[in-house]
């Protein structure tokens, strides 16, 4: 399947693509994972996407597109794969159609995971992601570790990100709603979109996600 996740920041996107990455054995590529690593390995691409990130602003998409589409080249996606932040506006999603157009490809459904921007600053305030792999990610209250800054499946640091401070947040989501959900109502005049609550427990948010997409089928 070739499955899109939109939704604000906070919305659980990273939490759910884990899961429903695993459950439909399809790569999780996520375009934020992809420019952490960037930045951590301090290539050219993370030094030109820390600065846009940490002001809370979209990457160029020039870079932002060559970027995705290496990632979707590679063998691992050739049977489908769970898009994570990509597209993240109306020429990205032009793009990405391009692309697939050009391989006889198509999309399967694109998930919109809806959550109230109160429950989304908590969720972001509390978030706390490992060094070693960015999909162990935690929140203080919702799912602490059990020891404070540690995570639980690698015993890796567990740190917070850069582009989490309240004020990054709050341009975050003002870039979400002028620049991202244009993309919904584009992608719900080609009949793909599924709406899905994304509060309540992990799990039954993850079940929802699954029902949509069977229905879809
Ligand atoms: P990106 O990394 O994609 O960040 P985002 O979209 O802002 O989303 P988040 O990672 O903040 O949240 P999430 O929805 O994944 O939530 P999570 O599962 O972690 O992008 C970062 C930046 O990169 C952008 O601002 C931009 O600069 C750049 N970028 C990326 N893609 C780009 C693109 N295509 N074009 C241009 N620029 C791009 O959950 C959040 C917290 O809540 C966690 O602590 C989690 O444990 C907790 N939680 C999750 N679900 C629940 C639940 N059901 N109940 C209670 N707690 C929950
Ligand atoms: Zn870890």
């Amino acid at each position: 399947m070739r499955i899109v996740l939109v939704g604000p920041p906070g919305a659980g996107k990273g939490t759910q693509a884990t899961r429903l990455a695993e459950t439909l054995q399809i790569p999780h590529i996520s375009t934020g994972d992809l420019f952490r690593a960037n930045i951590s390995q301090q290539t050219e691409l993370g030094k030109l996407a820390k600065s846009y990130m940490d002001a809370g602003n979209l990457v160029p998409d020039e870079v932002t597109i060559a970027m995705a589409k290496d990632r979707m080249e590679q063998p691992d996606a050739e049977g489908g794969f769970l898009l994570d932040g990509f597209p993240r506006n109306v020429s990205q999603a032009e793009a990405l159609d391009e692309l697939l157009e050009t391989e006889d490809m198509k999309l399967d459904a694109v998930l919109d995971l809806e959550a109230p921007e109160d429950e989304v600053v908590k969720r972001i305030a509390g978030r706390r992601v490992c060094r070693n792999d960015s999909a162990h990610v935690f929140h203080v209250t919702y799912t602490p570790p059990k020891k404070e800054g540690v995570c639980d499946v690698c015993g890796g640091e567990l740190y917070q990100r850069d582009d989490d401070s309240e004020e990054t947040v709050r341009k975050r989501l003002e870039v979400y709603h002028t620049q991202t959900e244009p993309i919904i109502d584009y992608y719900k005049s080609q009949g793909l979109v599924a709406t899905i609550a994304a509060t309540g427990p992990v799990d039954e948010v993850t079940r929802r996600a699954l029902e949509a997409l069977k229905r879809d089928q």
